[in-house]
This record gives structure tokens, sequence and C-alpha cells, in this order.
């Protein structure tokens, strides 16, 4: 078993090795009366802890260059930072996201790149830059579901060597991955996470097919 991490204050909590706060935290609570998401980027969501587990079974290479794209609090880039010296940039449409990722980072003492723009608008040339790109819980409408497949495209022809989204299982996310299959090499796993708590959800990889 691990050793038992005590929380060193209140509404402070780990998982995958990395400290998170609630939304009862001194800091969230004055930070939401300045800073409010309005594309549900208003808290960490629990698919983030879906990619993070499957990265423990599946890791990247260390210093590995990666985009999270639809990052709200960026829970996962903090992630790739910590556990694998990724240099990350967080992509966010809505840019009352990043004082709350700025936070997280400081917390974790790592740092993330903020970048405020729409998936939809990140060019081949921009992804060429990066190794990885992953993503949780950003397929959650329809009119998400043929620009994140065209993403998708973009990357891996762009040179990204491994995509990783995950979802608590919509249709959206279903259909995103189908029209991927269509082009691409796409494995798709149920998975669990333990940490914060239990969680299920989906995990798909794609690469180059
Ligand atoms: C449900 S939240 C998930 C946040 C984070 N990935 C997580 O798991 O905690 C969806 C995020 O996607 C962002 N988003 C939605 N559409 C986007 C787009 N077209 N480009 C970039 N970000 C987008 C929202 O602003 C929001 O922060």
């Amino acid at each position: 078993m691990p050793k038992l991490e005590r929380s060193p204050e209140p509404h402070l909590y780990q998982a995958y090795g990395i400290y998170l706060l609630e939304n009862k935290h001194k800091l969230i609570r004055q930070m939401k009366k300045r800073y409010q998401p309005s594309v549900h980027g208003h808290r960490p969501w629990d698919s983030s802890f879906l990619v993070m587990d499957y990265l423990q079974h599946r890791p990247m290479t260390q210093r590995s260059r990666v985009i999270e794209v639809g990052s709200g609090w960026g829970p996962l880039s903090v992630f790739c930072a910590s556990r694998f010296g990724a240099k990350v940039t967080a992509l966010d449409i809505d840019p009352e996201v990043f004082p709350y990722l700025k936070v997280l980072a400081e917390l974790n003492n790592v740092k993330v790149e903020p970048l405020v723009k729409s998936f939809k608008k990140l060019s081949s040339e921009e992804l060429g830059e990066f190794d990885v790109v992953v993503g949780s819980d950003i397929c959650f409408w329809d009119e998400l579901v043929k620009p994140l497949a065209k993403l998708v495209t973009r990357a891996l022809d762009a040179g990204v060597k491994r995509v990783i989204f995950a979802d608590p299982g919509r249709p959206t996310f279903y259909e995103m991955c189908d029209l991927c299959n269509k082009k691409h090499k796409v494995s798709l796993s149920e998975w669990y996470a333990v940490e914060p708590e239990r969680f299920e959800g989906e995990v798909v990889e794609i690469r180059a097919g």
C-alpha cells in the first residue's frame, strides 16, 4: 500500500502525485468572484484523472512537448509537467480558466504555457511543434465532433506521435472516435481512475495509421 500522505491544509487534495484545490478552498472562493469560466471550465473534470491513470500505464517520453486542448484549470497539463518533466502548453478558448491554471501550476511547482485560442484555429504548423496532444472532457457538444476529428488529422499529419483523449462516454465522443477511425489507428479503451476517487470512462489513443 502507498504511504499515507495527510493533506497539509483543508480543502487541498492529491491525485496522481499532484495537488489540487477544492471549490471550498479560500483561494478558489476568492478567485471565483473575479474569474468566471463560461464554457464548463469551472473545475477539474474527472476525465482528466482517466488520462493521468492511462499515462501511468502507458507513459510518455520524459520531457515530451505536450499540448493540452481545452485545458480548463489544466490538472492534466500540470500532471504531464510534474510527472514527465514535459514542456506543456495549455490551450483554451476561455481566458477566464487561466488564473486557476496558474495557481495549480504554482502549487505544484511546474511551468505551463497558457494559450488562449480555439482548437479549431490551431494550425498544422503550430501542432507540428508538439509530440503529444492530450485532452479530457472536450467533446461534449455536437458542434465539437468534426472540429476535434479534424484537429487529430492535422496533428498526426504534422508529425504528432500520440493523441490521447478521455471522456465519461458521451455519444459525441464516440462519434469523434468513429470519424478518426476512418483515417487513423484508433485504440479505444474503457478505463478507470482510482484517485482522488474511483471514476470510470473511456480513453482513446490515436496514432498515424
Ligand atoms: C468540460 S471542460 C474540461 C476542462 C479540462 N480539460 C478538465 O478535464 O478539467 C471543457 C473545456 O474545453 C474548453 N473549450 C470548449 N470549446 C473549446 C474550443 N473550441 N477550443 C478550445 N477550448 C475549448 C472550455 O473552455 C473548457 O475549459
